[in-house]
């Protein structure tokens, strides 16, 4: 059984990374951005799950013109802070996609497994246009040739938590981006 208490959850996190300010500042800007290209266009944004559920809630109120949400579920990490190398698609979209500008919302790039994989699947179900928004990325530790349309951070090969983004399921509800450290018990 996890026993977590306050104290053992903060010791893990080694310093802000992005601030709550920094993210709401940058989520507005894309907001916009997306508002003015796609203005009078049908918009899937389409959120993978889990990491990317916080930038997706954000992100969508961000919108100004009319959106429709869609979710899928991508495994890559299985445990801990190390990369399985395998993507699983756990969980599809219940979408047609074929009548739609598809906006994939993911929340950190890393190795590019996933969304690569993903963006292979969507584009074979003809969206009418598909791009890719993460809110991070970590291009040190790219091992397939993927780059999102937009990214709002770009940072260092550091493991990351918090915004959504968890270790062994834990610290998504964190409002800012910190670095995990793994050096404390
Ligand atoms: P990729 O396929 O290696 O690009 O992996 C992307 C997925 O791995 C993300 O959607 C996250 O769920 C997870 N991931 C990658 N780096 C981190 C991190 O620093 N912290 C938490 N999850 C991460
Ligand atoms: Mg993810």
């Amino acid at each position: 059984m996890k026993q977590q208490n306050i104290e053992n959850f903060n010791k893990h996190i080694k310093g802000v990374l992005v601030t709550e300010e920094e993210i709401k500042a940058a989520i507005a800007k894309a907001g916009k951005n997306i508002s003015d290209s796609y203005d009078g266009r049908p918009i899937l944004l389409v959120s993978i799950l889990k990491g990317a559920f916080v930038f997706m809630a954000d992100l969508c109120r961000a919108i100004t013109v009319p959106c429709e949400i869609g979710f899928m579920c991508a495994k890559s990490y299985y445990s801990g802070t190390s990369s399985s190398g395998v993507v699983k698609i756990t969980m599809d979209l219940e979408y047609d996609i074929s009548n739609y500008h598809v906006i994939i919302v993911e929340d950190i790039l890393d190795t590019g497994r996933t969304l690569n994989d993903v963006v292979k699947m969507l584009k074979a179900r003809n969206p009418l246009s598909l791009k890719v928004i993460t809110l991070l990325d970590k291009p040190e530790r790219r091992v397939v040739d993927f780059k999102a349309d937009v990214s709002l951070f770009t940072i260092e090969d550091k493991f990351v938590i918090g915004y959504g983004l968890d270790c062994n399921e834990e610290y998504r509800n964190l409002p800012y981006i910190a670095e995990y450290d793994e050096s404390v018990e």
